[in-house]
């Protein structure tokens, strides 16, 4: 196992405990991307985790990386749209807008504006490093790497420290990210003064769910659930899902990856092992397990899709509930600024 996911893992359990012994200590912050409708990938690894902490009592911040958008690309299309969709996904599934903060980093430019002294404190060689930006540019449609492709790790550190989070729940793949965000939080602090937390990954222990075709879940491989999507349409996706012959049903994730992780998407939707789950369905085959994973899911998704269904219909709310976190966010930024503008001598 890699020793830094290894250590990152630990660190989670450790700040775990403290977060239940004294959950209003913590912020967390945390985003995604406005591409398109999140899905049960995204609630599994970390929408539920993120509705877990707030109801803790933690300070939650949720960002929408709408600057994010164009590192890959060169237009960020439908771009209100997904700001809207993404937050009415982020409602439907438990985000309490009187409780946490849910906001366009396009809407901080106080955020923004860190970006600058926090590129001075990486080198190029650090950010050429980065396995997941190195990850992200082969997988990238554009010809040429722009310079936000190349430092947006950075814009993420500003995304983090603008608002001094402690925790960032993230997947492994981001670890990265977080690592970059840390050493410019200790560098700052060394050059000019405390002025930032160095913030810690807070891993989640999903387990990984898989698309219906055997890859990473994901909207644009038209393998992914979205908590939006019908029950009709979850029905034809789920039952396209690859499997095998064997009419025993059991949970072996490595030497059955298809019915495995059928099973374990019911099992998660029904809040149960998966295990005691495979066992139900025995000796039924691809077919009985198919019925199951389609009721299981569309039985789960329900209360999320109609509380989703009546915020779509009130897009004047959703907008006001993004212009509010918008304006608690730059309040925020507005004072972490003054305060990195005085440690670095800036105001006269
Ligand atoms: N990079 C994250 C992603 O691609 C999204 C993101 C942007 C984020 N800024 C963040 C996540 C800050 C955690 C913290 O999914």
């Amino acid at each position: 196992m890699d020793p830094v996911v290894e250590a990152a893992e630990r660190r989670t359990r450790d700040l775990e405990e403290r977060v239940a012994a004294d959950p209003a200590a913590f912020r967390v912050l945390t985003g995604d991307r406005p591409t398109g409708p999140l899905h049960l990938g995204h609630y599994f690894g970390t929408l539920a985790n993120r509705v877990r902490l707030q109801r803790l009592g933690v300070d939650v911040f949720v960002l929408i990386a709408d600057y994010q958008v164009l590192t890959d690309r060169d237009v960020a299309e439908r771009l209100p749209e997904h700001a809207l969709g993404l937050a009415a996904d982020y409602l439907a599934a438990g985000i309490d807008p009187a409780r946490a903060t849910v906001f366009r980093h396009s809407a901080v430019p106080e955020l923004n504006q860190l970006m600058l002294p926090f590129l001075s404190l990486v080198s190029v060689a650090e950010l050429r490093r980065n396995p997941t930006v190195k990850d992200e540019i082969a997988a990238s449609s554009q010809a040429a790497v722009s310079g936000l492709m190349f430092t947006y790790p950075v814009h993420q550190a500003a995304d983090i420290l603008f608002c001094k989070a402690d925790l960032v729940p993230v997947g492994k793949d981001q670890l990265p990210h977080q690592e970059i965000a840390r050493t410019v939080a200790r560098r700052f602090n060394e050059r000019y003064g405390p002025v930032f937390p160095v913030p810690d990954a807070l891993l989640s222990d999903a387990p990984n769910l898989l698309g219906t075709d055997g890859r990473k879940m994901s909207k644009s491989r038209g393998n992914a659930i979205a908590l939006s999507a019908t029950p009709d349409d979850t029905a034809r996706l789920l039952r396209r899902a690859v499997t095998d012959a064997d009419r025993r049903i059991t949970y072996e994730p490595d030497a059955r990856p298809g019915v495995s992780n059928l099973v374990l998407l019911a099992a998660l939707c029904q809040g149960r092992d998966p295990h005691a789950v495979a066992a139900d369905v025995g000796d039924g085959g691809a077919a009985a397990l198919k019925k199951t994973a389609i009721e299981s899911v569309n039985e789960f998704l329900r209360p999320i899709r109609a509380r989703r269904a009546d915020l779509a219909a009130d897009p004047a709310y959703l907008r006001r509930v993004l212009a509010e976190g918008n304006e608690r966010a730059r309040a925020v930024a507005a004072r972490t600024l003054t305060e990195v503008r005085e440690a670095m001598a800036m105001v006269a």
